[in-house]
């Protein structure tokens, strides 16, 4: 994470005044992946990788949001705020603006700066870090707080209705949630969840194979759009299913035939994925390393083959980090379509396994990768 102490200076320095600073990480899923908005389960962690906000009031009755990550400023009228998305970062901080303006909030003429070091388009989240560390800085000054689950919430709608990207929950949950040291089974039915400690001599490696990934993209839409399908063709004969969770494979053997050949592997996708995510939990929670490292394999290649999620690159990258020591599991995490793979690794072997993984991807993709040692890190809050 950046320094929080650099984003003072920074934030006075700009504005002439001290700011309240808030956290947010970013996160990475240890699996359950597209199950989210399929009411299933999903089991990320929050990482030390985070969007940092600075906030103070202002008195000229202007908005003013600073990145500095794109070293650039937007100054906007409080009275004037945009109604929707314009492809620009500050979607992100604006879009939580309207759902909080929108919750009957009055928006406070104020200085935002924004700066965070999740790696952008890898699927790690950071669109979700700067929303959530956006509702927290903004909602301290407009007098509104809100219970991590319903903080989530709002951010999604920000994301769904402002920014117009049609993701689950899973993201800004995890951020507003996550806890130390700790991955989390989430239900994304009533959005009820499990901690599940990652034990100490465990280490989340991030392995980024460099190929952009962006929900706002078509493909995650395509995916969803197939998801529903699949649903409404067993909803015909079941109406009680209302979303995939409430399906059986047994349906799908059934009434498969009926779907296209790609909703057919989609919802086999999403139906196997949330039961392996409940049976990945439990062998976290008992620590049986060798069944979490199955389930996560199994998870990748349905997500590959059938999801048809994953590109070379992230197969490569599972591939190659099979047979090195210390690997208990390895699979694509996110959206899909590039971004980064996951590696539980026991801590001794942690340092090798990064850099034999980065020769081998190299020598085979030709390009380098960046490999992080993570840790689960506490979810968002005010520094
Ligand atoms: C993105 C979305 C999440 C989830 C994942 C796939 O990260 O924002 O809601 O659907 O993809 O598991």
């Amino acid at each position: 994470m950046h320094d929080p102490a650099e984003l003072r200076s920074l934030h006075q320095a700009r504005f002439g005044v001290e700011p309240a600073i808030f956290v947010a990480p970013g996160r990475v899923n240890l699996i359950g992946e597209h199950t989210d908005y399929a009411e299933g389960f999903v089991m990320p962690a929050a990482i030390d990788f985070a969007t940092l906000a600075g906030i103070s009031p202002r008195t000229d009755g202007k908005v003013v949001i600073y990145s500095e990550n794109y070293q650039e400023e937007r100054v906007f009228d409080t009275d004037a705020l945009p109604k929707m998305h314009s492809r620009h970062w500050s979607d992100y901080p604006l879009g939580v603006m309207a759902i909080l303006a929108g919750e009957g909030h009055t928006i406070p003429p104020l200085s935002l700066s924004i700066w965070g070091d999740v790696p952008l388009g890898s699927g790690l989240s950071s669109s979700a870090a700067i929303e959530v560390a956006t509702m927290l800085a903004v909602g301290s000054l407009a007098g509104a707080s809100y219970p991590g689950p319903v903080l989530a919430r709002l951010c999604q709608r920000a994301e769904n209705e402002f920014v117009g990207a049609n993701a689950g929950i899973m993201d800004q949950f995890i951020s507003a949630n996550g806890k130390k040291d700790h991955a989390l089974l989430l239900d994304c039915r009533d959005l009820s969840y499990k901690l599940a400690p990652i034990p100490p001599d465990v280490e989340l490696v991030i392995a980024n194979t460099m190929v952009k990934h962006a929900v706002t993209g078509g493909e995650y839409a395509t995916r969803r759009a197939e998801v529903e399908a699949a649903c409404a063709v067993i909803a015909r004969h079941r109406p009680e299913v209302k979303f995939l969770r409430d399906a059986t494979l047994d349906d799908l053997a059934r009434w498969g035939g009926e779907m296209t050949p790609e909703a057919l592997k989609r919802g086999r996708h999403i139906i196997s994925e949330s039961l392996r995510t409940v049976a990945a939990a439990d062998a976290l929670l008992r620590n049986d390393r060798k069944e979490l490292g199955r389930l996560m394999a199994e998870a990748h290649w349905s997500y590959s083959r059938d999801f048809e999620a994953s590109c070379i690159e992230a197969d490569v990258m599972v591939e190659q980090a099979q047979d090195l020591p210390g690997l208990i599991g390895a699979r694509l995490t996110g959206g899909g379509f590039g971004g980064c793979t996951v590696n539980l690794v026991e801590a001794i072997h942690a340092a090798e396994f990064r850099a034999r993984l980065a020769e081998r991807y190299e020598a085979k993709i030709g390009i380098k990768p960046e490999i992080h040692l993570c840790h689960a890190s506490e979810g968002a809050r005010k520094l």
